[in-house]
């Protein structure tokens, strides 16, 4: 065994006291469970660990696939263990949740406190004729009442659909007419490096185009003035007074397999897909996964840095640490607000013990020197975590280094918004190597296949892959299940193909080189080009558009467009500013273009599909490849 945090050949092995603490033991036993026969170990998992109102038949039905179904039907609700259960156990008085604004309001909502605000959104919902099955859309910034509305929906069997409060007019109405949604919660706006983000404005103008919504709900968050459509918007804190805003409202049985979310994302072509997750299959594996890669316990204070808005924020700072009982932290603001030492200041002032976030902030607050987190008592830190995008060995050294000490090891988890949950992952008893999510999690059968489908050799780069079902896998692409096989399961029948290409090295270990699709990635943020391209033709200058990632220090990718002009407008600078800021307006400030270049032409298969690849090649210099289609 190696001492505490030795380095050995490229090997960081966990320190003793990391060892001591963990479950290393029971991991070995789940490993070995799910070797044997993957769905019983996960039955075993999910009856020992949750509340059922009935138990299931059928672990694992295969007999549809690749629609695969979990825990057919049982009938339980996530709500039924992330508050129910804890609010009759000790754990009522436990904190759930602390929240800190980017004002440095606080506030602290134990499981009781978080279940009563909860049980009162939810009978507001169901006296608005909110029901089992029907969508409800919610645009907020990271504050507590995103959290509410997110279970109280679910309480009721309600379909949430989080649109990120970054995402901007087109992209939220979007969302909202797939969804068919006729609800939407929302704030007057959201606190961001001090300035308000206003959120209902936004809302008002993706509803001129969306006319699906007949109530919209406003959580009062900012204080300045806002439109508020008579008959149509209401105030959250108007509706929380009436004497229907009921604490103690029983929680809707549901299937396992009824849905519990929908949450966009990007892909290759065309619009975002709305990936759906269920509750059963869900819950259990967004608990244990948790548990295993962070082995949160009761006197830990969790905090994982990520919006509600995206899959991080919904599995792992909302559904898994309340589904494990613990307690998690909410930050509302930006990083290095108002000082660069902001985030350290919350971990030593809220004893924050495993932190959560990505490769980009990383980055970030890695700039602005050692002295700002070597001011903080940063002591109580006995994990780390990393998600979103490949890790540089240079950021983890820093974050293991500064932040951790060498003591704590970095949990580099690889998972997807269709998996729902961390696939590829170390655990804490796990001998690191920077840059690699290291090995596939119990249960999770993972493999590397080259062009042909066979496995790729040692070290070969070849197509990310998943070769069984997983619990908390997505089901479907909600309204769309064709585009679900077409997108995930054609390439390579009967495996389901995550996007990503990587290699397998000696000891087995996974390195996640990127994504293979025309999926970007931005400071971790994922983004489409079709959603750009179709962003920038919309503007009355430009004909067409192709817009690429390309590599930035800080943020991963950034974004570069092409645009070709309509016959007549002038290639100004101004219009480039104009171009970059209708994207912002329209898609969010995430998906504004780095640069924009005027282009007579943009490189085309015959067929007429844009040739991004050889554009991304022209950039960085590289050899431009095949272009043996290329239009001539
Ligand atoms: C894509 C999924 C799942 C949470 C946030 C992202 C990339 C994610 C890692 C990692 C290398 C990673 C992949 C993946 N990715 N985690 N630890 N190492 N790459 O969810 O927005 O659905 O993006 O993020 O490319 O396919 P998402």
């Amino acid at each position: 065994m190696a001492r505490s945090g030795e380095q050995n050949g490229g090997m960081v092995y966990p320190d003793e006291a990391v060892l001591a603490r963990a479950g290393v033991e029971d991991l070995r036993a789940v490993s070995q469970a799910m070797l044997v026969d993957m769905p019983s170990a996960w039955a075993e998992i999910a009856r020992t660990q949750f509340e059922w109102y009935e138990p299931w038949h059928t672990t694992l039905d295969e007999s549809n696939a690749p629609f695969y179904q979990w825990f057919v039907g049982g009938k339980t609700n996530i709500v039924l263990n992330a508050l129910d259960r804890h609010v009759r156990s000790w754990r009522r008085n436990k904190a759930a949740l602390i929240w800190e604004g980017e004002n440095y309001e606080t506030r602290t909502y134990t499981y009781q406190q978080l279940n009563r605000e909860v049980s009162r959104f939810a009978s507001v919902l169901r006296a608005m004729g909110v029901n089992k099955g029907d969508r409800v859309t919610i645009y907020m910034g990271r504050i507590p009442e995103i959290e509410i509305a997110m279970l109280a929906c679910a309480k009721l069997g309600a379909v949430h659909s989080v649109v990120y409060g970054g995402f901007s007019v087109e992209a939220l109405h979007g969302r909202i007419e797939d969804s068919q949604s006729r609800i939407a919660i929302t704030a007057d706006g959201a606190w961001l490096r001090g300035n308000v983000v206003p959120l209902k404005d936004i809302m008002d103008e993706a509803l001129q185009r969306a006319p699906t919504i007949q109530t919209v709900i406003v959580v009062k968050r900012t204080g300045q003035d806002v439109h508020m459509e008579p008959g149509r918007d209401l105030w959250y804190h108007d509706l929380m007074n009436l004497p229907i805003a009921d604490a103690h409202i029983e929680t809707v049985p549901v299937d396992a397999e009824d849905p519990l979310y929908l949450l966009y994302t990007s892909g290759t072509t065309g619009a975002p897909k709305a990936i759906l997750h269920t509750h059963g299959g869900y819950m259990v594996g967004v608990a244990a996964t948790l548990k295993w890669v962070f082995d949160v316990q009761d006197d830990d204070t969790w905090w994982c840095a990520a919006d509600p808005g995206w899959v991080t924020g919904h599995s792992y700072i909302i559904y898994g640490p309340l589904l494990l009982g613990a307690t998690s932290l909410m930050y509302e603001g930006a990083p290095n607000y108002p000082f660069p030492d902001r985030w350290w200041d919350i971990t030593e002032r809220h004893g924050v013990t495993i932190l959560y976030t990505a490769p980009t902030a990383i980055r970030g607050l890695m700039r602005f020197g050692d002295a700002w987190p070597n001011r903080h008592d940063l002591s109580k830190l006995r994990l780390l975590g990393s998600v979103g995008e490949p890790i540089n060995p240079e950021a983890w050294r820093w974050y293991h280094r500064v932040i951790g000490k060498d003591r704590c090891p970095i949990m580099d988890t690889w998972w997807q918004t269709e998996t729902g949950t961390f696939m590829i992952s170390p655990v804490p008893a796990t001998p690191l190597k920077p840059g690699s999510a290291t090995l596939p999690l119990p249960g999770v059968e993972v493999d590397v296949l080259n062009e042909e489908g066979d496995p790729a050799g040692l070290n070969e780069e070849g197509y990310l892959v998943i070769k069984r079902p997983w619990p908390g896998m997505m089901r479907t692409i909600y309204g769309d299940p064709e585009r679900y096989v077409n997108s995930y399961w054609s390439r390579f029948p009967g495996v389901y193909m995550t996007g990503d290409s990587a290699r397998r090295d000696e000891d087995g270990y996974i390195w996640v080189i990127g994504r293979v699709d025309d999926v970007i990635k931005v400071s971790g943020y994922r983004l489409g080009t079709a959603e750009i391209e179709s962003a920038l033709v919309s503007h009355r200058a430009v004909a067409e558009a192709a817009v690429i990632g390309v590599p930035d220090e800080v943020r991963g990718h950034v974004i570069k467009a092409y645009c070709i002009l309509i016959t007549g407008v002038e290639p100004t600078q101004r219009l480039v500013e104009e171009l970059r800021d209708h994207v912002a307006h329209e898609v969010g400030p995430i998906a504004k273009p780095a640069t924009i270049e005027f282009v007579e032409t943009l490189p085309k298969t015959r067929s007429g599909k844009i040739m991004r690849r050889v554009l991304k090649a022209r950039v960085l210099g590289q050899d431009e490849g095949d272009t043996s289609t290329l239009e001539q």
